[in-house]
This record gives C-alpha cells, structure tokens and sequence, in this order.
C-alpha cells in the first residue's frame, strides 16, 4: 500500500499558516491534517470551518478534518461545505446509525470519511463501523495536544485491524521516525505527524525520513 504522509497543521506557525502550507507541500506532503477541538471532547479548543476555508484556497493538496468535537453530525456539512476532502469522527462521539447517515451523504458529495479510537477504547468498539468508512485513524495519543508520547499499544490495535481491514489505516499522536517505522511495520498506511515534522530544520528530510 501507498504511504500517505499527512503533516498536522497544528503545530505548524499559525501567523504564517499559508507560507506552512506551501512549505509540506513543497516537501512532499501527501495531505494536510486538521485538528479541531472544542473544548468538551478533548480538553484544547483550535480551529473550526472558517480557518479549514482559507487553508482550502491556500494548497491543493488534500484536506483531512480530524472532529475531535462532541455531536460531529452537526457540523459535518459546514466542514464539508469549507472543502474537507476527508472527514474524520471519533467512535465515542456517534452511534453506528449516525455513522451510516454520514456514510451515505458524503459519498454523495465524494468526501471520504473515516472512524477514529482513542487510546482507551478496543477495537470491538468500531467493528460494525467498518464496513462504512472509507479509512480508520487509530489514536496513539489521546487527543488533545501536539507533542506528546507515543503510546505503544497502538501498535497491537494497528496489527489487528489490519488483519480485518483492507482500506486506509491512519495512525495519529506522537509520530517520529522511530514510532513511525513501527507503525507502518505494524500495516498503518496513513502517518499523521505534527511535532516532528513542523519541528524538522529539513521538513523534506523528516517527510522521507517517515515514507
Ligand atoms: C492530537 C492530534 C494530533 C496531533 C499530532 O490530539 O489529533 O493530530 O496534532 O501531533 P504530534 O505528531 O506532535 O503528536
Ligand atoms: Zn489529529
């Protein structure tokens, strides 16, 4: 499978977000990450459609909305209407009729959307979701912040999933070399970094250092 590399735009300097965004591009980024928060699900609040606008006339490359927000199907539309081209929902925030309804209306308008699961939560959890999402982002941090360590369980839930699951596998949180080596070893395709990547003093290096 391909390598995807997706640089989380949240740790990138958002006083120059335009300049960020040409920057990965120009590296070889293969989609732009998005974090939004609200402050309820997790503990941070970022960014919400308006800012995912503008960053959608500022590169061409994908857009991938990671919803770290309470009741997504509210605002699934205004996301998708910003330009998302995939759109992420955690599995503790919807139930798997709400999941099918999204399934069926961004198909429609070719956006594609994935399922994510903190840390805590098993891989039972999100198994009738599978067969409606178009990718899965395993969390190997809880969410909330850049920069934090990589939790090694998530390797385990990578190496099962993969055995059940034949579409994008996305990986997300505390991402370098090192872990990122481990998790596309472990049948991730999809790496999300933030910290490593907008940290990097070569960001070409860093991005070929993680394909
Ligand atoms: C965590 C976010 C991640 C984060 C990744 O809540 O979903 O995308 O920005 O940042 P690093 O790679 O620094 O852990
Ligand atoms: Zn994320």
């Amino acid at each position: 499978m391909k390598i995807k590399i997706a640089p989380s735009i949240l740790s990138a300097d958002f006083n120059n977000l335009a300049a960020e965004l040409k920057k990965v591009q120009r590296a070889g980024a293969d989609l732009i990450h998005v974090d939004v928060m609200d402050g309820h699900f997790v503990p941070n609040i970022t960014i919400g459609p308006v800012i995912v606008k503008y960053m959608r006339k500022a590169t061409k490359l994908p857009l991938d909305v990671h919803l770290m927000i309470e009741n997504p199907a509210k605002y699934l539309s205004a996301f998708v209407n910003a330009g998302s081209d995939m759109i992420t929902v955690h599995i503790e925030t919807v139930t798997v009729k709400e999941l099918a309804v999204m399934s069926k209306g961004l198909n429609n308008k070719a956006v594609k959307l994935g399922v994510s699961l903190n840390p805590a939560t098993s891989l039972d959890k999100i198994k009738k979701a599978l067969p409606l999402v178009d990718f899965v982002l395993v969390m190997s941090v809880n969410p909330g912040f850049s920069g934090q360590e990589f939790i090694p369980g998530a390797l385990r839930k990578i190496k099962q999933l993969r055995a059940i699951f034949k579409k994008d596998i996305a990986v997300d949180g505390g991402i370098n070399n090192l872990t990122g080596r481990q998790v596309i070893n472990a049948g991730a395709n999809i790496i999300v970094a933030g910290s490593y990547i907008f940290g990097a003093k070569n960001t070409k290096k860093a991005i070929n250092s993680l394909r």
